[in-house]
C-alpha cells in the first residue's frame, strides 16, 4: 500500500525555531512543507509573509504547498513563486477569477491547487477540475490551528472523487485541519491522498516519529 503523503504544516511549530521545524521536516518521511499564509482579512488571524516563506525555501528539501488564506490571491502569484513555492493553493471563496488565477500560477511555473471551506459545496469545482493539480478540503474553517475535525468533510472527499471520476481526471486531494491518528483513517479510506497535520506534529513528543506513524496508519475498513 502506497503511504499517504503527510503535510506538516508549520503553524503549529515554535515561531522562533523555525529552522528546526524545517530541518525536521526534511529529515522525516514528509512529502511537503505547508506554509500557512493569512491576512487578517480572508481569515481572523495573520501569518507569515513573503520574506518568511523565502527564506524558508533556502533550506527546505521538501516541495512548499503554499496555503493562501487571503483575498484575492491572484495579486500575489508572481511573489509566492518567487518566494519558492511549488504549490500554490488558493481558496474557491477568495477569488473571482478563479480560472484566471489557477492559469496564471501554472504559468508561472507553479502546481495550481484549488481551496474548499468546509460550507462550500463540491460542485463548485466542475469548470476548473481538469485545471488543477491538487485540491484542498478544508476539515476545519480556516484561520487556527488545533481545531476540531469536521467529520461531514469524509463523505465531502466521495463527493470530490466522485465529480473526478466523471471528469476523467485525478488530481490529489488533500485534507486540511484536526488530522491525527484518529481522524486519519477515513479520511484515507474516503481517498485522501495528502494529510495536512499542524499541532498533531509538531505537538508530539517525537515529531519525526509521528510523521511516520500518520504516513503508515492503517485506513478504516470500508
Ligand atoms: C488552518 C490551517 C491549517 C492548520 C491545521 O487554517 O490551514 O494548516 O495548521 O492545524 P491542525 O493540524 O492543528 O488542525
Ligand atoms: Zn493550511
Amino acid at each position: 500500500m502506497t503511504p499517504v503523503k503527510i503535510a506538516p504544516s508549520l503553524l503549529a511549530a515554535d515561531f522562533a525555531r523555525l529552522a528546526e521545524a524545517v530541518d525536521m521536516v526534511n529529515r522525516s518521511e514528509a512529502a511537503m512543507l505547508h506554509i500557512d499564509v493569512m491576512d487578517g482579512v480572508f481569515v481572523p488571524n495573520i501569518t507569515v509573509g513573503f520574506p518568511v516563506i523565502a527564506s524558508l525555501a533556502r533550506i527546505a528539501t521538501k516541495p512548499l504547498d503554499v496555503h493562501m488564506m487571503v483575498t484575492d490571491p491572484g495579486r500575489f502569484v508572481g511573489q509566492v513563486r518567487d518566494a519558492g513555492a511549488d504549490i500554490m493553493n488558493v481558496h474557491v471563496e477568495a477569488c473571482t477569477h478563479l480560472h484566471r488565477v489557477v492559469q496564471s500560477i501554472r504559468t508561472a511555473g507553479m502546481r495550481p491547487a484549488v481551496t474548499l471551506n468546509p460550507a462550500t459545496p463540491v460542485c463548485l469545482l466542475e469548470e476548473i477540475i481538469s485545471e488543477v493539480d491538487m485540491v484542498l478540503l478544508m476539515s476545519v474553517n480556516p484561520g487556527f490551528g488545533g481545531q476540531k475535525f469536521i467529520t461531514s468533510t469524509v463523505d465531502k472527499i466521495r463527493r470530490l472523487r466522485a465529480l473526478m471520476a466523471s471528469a476523467g481526471v485525478s488530481p490529489m486531494i488533500e485534507v486540511d485541519g484536526g488530522v491525527n491518528l484518529a481522524t486519519a483513517p477515513d479520511l484515507i479510506a474516503a481517498g485522501a491522498d495528502v494529510l495536512v497535520a499542524g499541532s498533531y506534529v509538531f505537538n508530539a513528543p517525537d515529531p519525526t516519529q509521528a510523521i511516520t506513524t500518520l504516513a503508515h496508519i492503517t485506513p478504516s475498513r470500508q
